[in-house]
């Protein structure tokens, strides 16, 4: 099976500093990949490198393109969806209108249909459908930027600590929504600190430590445990 994403040897830099140092990581279709690691390991900026949103080099192939030198927009048309840490919702604009901004052009008249399935489902996003989302608590405002990536229906959702600050039944929802996006034949690689959660999502879990892959393997051979317990070799303690 050809992978649908396919990383090797990814080095990222901020300026003269460089951050990742060959990271290799593969995903395929339907496939929910966790990613771990203490707080400065390099896991943001490796979605980054993904979506392009920093300089970069190696090798990443995604949906059969060799993506390393492409631009966001044209990573983002190929089917990538990255949820940043920041929650970077349009503030002046209502609920329901970030939701249409992440529907692809062209949808037509299905555009609205998918805006109230996704109201139905995330009930507490349909009860502020007109509230600026400027407006929306943090937590409203991540679970608004997650649905909006949703939309676009990606092929891969890489979506950095989605859960952070959220009430436990957003968590949940949130939850739901990953798990329907693999069902649905898509792929996420999640970066997440609910070790217990992204646990019960993920098949694979994947550790960063001093920006390289120090562990890859099936999540069910580890506990919540063994994972720390990667992560502090991966971070040098
Ligand atoms: N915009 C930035 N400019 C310079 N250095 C950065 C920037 N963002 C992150 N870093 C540095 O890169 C390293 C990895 O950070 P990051 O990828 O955010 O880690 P994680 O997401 O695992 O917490 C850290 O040492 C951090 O200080
Ligand atoms: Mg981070």
């Amino acid at each position: 099976m050809t992978a649908l994403l396919e990383a090797r040897a990814v080095c990222a830099w901020y300026g003269q500093a460089q951050v990742l140092h060959g990271v290799d990581l593969r995903i395929d279709a339907g496939e929910l990949v966790l990613l771990c690691g203490r707080n400065g390991s390099g896991r943001s900026t490796f979605a980054k490198a993904l979506a392009g949103l920093v300089r970069r080099t190696g090798s990443i192939v995604f949906a059969g393109r060799q993506i390393a030198a492409c631009p966001t927009f044209e990573i983002a048309r190929l089917g990538m969806g990255y949820v940043a840490e920041q929650r970077e919702v349009f503030p002046t604009l209502s609920v329901e209108e970030n939701l249409h901004l992440g529907i692809k052009p062209g949808a037509g008249r299905s555009a609205a249909r998918k805006i109230d399935a996704a109201f139905e489902r995330f009930p507490m996003l349909a009860q502020r459908r007109r509230t600026e989302a400027g407006a929306l608590s943090g937590g409203e405002q991540q679970m608004l930027v997650l649905v909006r990536a949703l939309m676009g229906e990606p092929r891969l959702l890489v979506v950095d600590e989605p859960t952070e600050g959220l009430a436990p039944q957003a968590v949940a929802a949130v939850a739901d929504c990953l798990r329907g996006l693999c069902e649905q034949g898509g792929a996420v690689l999640l970066i997440e600190q609910r070790l217990t959660l992204a646990q019960r999502l993920a098949a694979r879990v994947a550790v960063m430590g001093h920006g390289r892959i120090v562990f890859d393997g099936a999540a069910g051979t580890l506990d919540a445990k063994t994972i720390d317990e990667w992560v502090a070799i991966g971070s040098g303690r």
